[in-house]
C-alpha cells in the first residue's frame, strides 16, 4: 500500500514529546517505509505562548536540514500543528503551511468546544486564503452537532490517526466524521517508536481482511481515505 503521512512528529529536537535523536527519527522512517509510506509531512507542534512563528520556522528549518542529511531517502515536506487559540487571524498563519502548499494542519484546544474555535479557524482561513486541516480530529470527544459545525468551515479536511482504528471505541466517532462527506485523511502522528509509533499497518491488515472478517465498516472508511489521499497530495503540492 502506498500511504502518505499526513501528520508526523518525525523531526527530532523539535517537540518536547517527540524524538530527541536522530536515531528515533531514522527509526520512524524506516517503519514508515516498511509500512508502506512514500511521504511524510513532518508536522512539529506549534504553540504560541512558547515562541514566536520566525523561532519556530527557523528551528524548524535547522531541523529539517539535519534530518534530510542523515535520511537523504525520506521524502518528507515541511509543515506543522498549529494548536488553535483565539488570536490566530492575527497571526503570518499562512507561512505555516505544509511544504508549497496553502494548507494548514490545525490542533484543536482539549478543553470543551467552544464557538470562538470556528471564529478563529474561519477568519484566518478567510485572510489568507488557506485550506485548513483539522488534525485528529476523532480526538476531542467533539459531538456530532460540533463535527458539523466543523465541516461546515469552506474547504475543510478532517485528518485521523490510522492508530484510531484499532479502536472499537473510536469506531462510533469514525463513522460519524466519515459520514459528512468531508475528505479525511490519514496520519500516524508518531512522535516516537514504542508508545507512539506509526501504525500503517493496522490499515493494511484491515484493508487485506475486507471479505473475510467483520471490520464494522473501517476498511470502507480506509478505503474512501486512500481516494481522499490522492486528492489532497495534488492540493498539497505532494508528488504522488
Ligand atoms: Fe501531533
Amino acid at each position: 500500500m502506498d500511504y502518505i503521512d499526513f501528520h508526523c512528529h518525525i523531526l527530532y529536537d523539535m517537540d518536547f514529546d517527540g524524538p530527541r535523536k536522530v536515531e528515533v527519527s531514522r527509526k520512524i522512517h524506516e517503519m514508515q517505509k516498511e509500512q508502506g509510506v512514500f511521504a511524510v509531512c513532518a508536522t512539529p507542534h506549534y504553540y504560541p505562548w512558547n515562541e514566536d512563528i520566525d523561532s519556530f520556522l527557523a528551528r524548524r528549518s535547522a531541523a529539517l536540514e539535519k534530518l534530510q542529511s542523515a535520511i537523504p531517502d525520506a521524502v518528507i515536506y515541511p509543515g506543522a500543528e498549529v494548536q488553535v487559540f483565539a488570536d490566530l487571524p492575527m497571526q503570518p498563519a499562512d507561512r505555516m503551511c505544509i511544504g508549497q502548499s496553502n494548507a494548514i494542519l490545525l490542533e484543536l484546544p482539549f478543553t470543551p468546544f467552544k464557538p470562538w474555535i470556528i471564529s478563529a479557524i474561519e477568519n484566518t482561513v478567510f485572510k489568507y486564503s488557506l485550506v485548513p486541516i483539522i488534525a485528529h480530529v476523532e480526538r476531542y470527544g467533539l459531538s456530532v452537532k460540533d463535527l458539523h459545525k466543523l465541516a461546515s468551515i469552506p474547504h475543510v479536511i478532517f485528518q485521523v490517526n490510522v492508530e484510531s482504528f484499532r479502536s472499537f471505541t473510536a469506531a462510533s466517532a469514525l463513522r460519524a466524521i466519515y459520514s459528512l462527506g468531508i475528505p479525511v485523511i490519514l496520519g500516524s502522528d508518531a512522535h516516537n517508536v514504542t508508545k507512539r509509533p506509526p501504525r500503517f499497518s493496522i490499515a493494511s491488515s484491515l484493508l487485506a481482511k475486507k471479505h473475510g472478517f467483520a471490520d464494522f465498516g473501517r476498511a470502507e472508511m480506509l478505503e474512501s481515505s486512500l481516494r481522499a489521499q490522492n486528492d489532497v497530495a495534488k492540493r498539497l503540492k505532494i508528488k504522488v
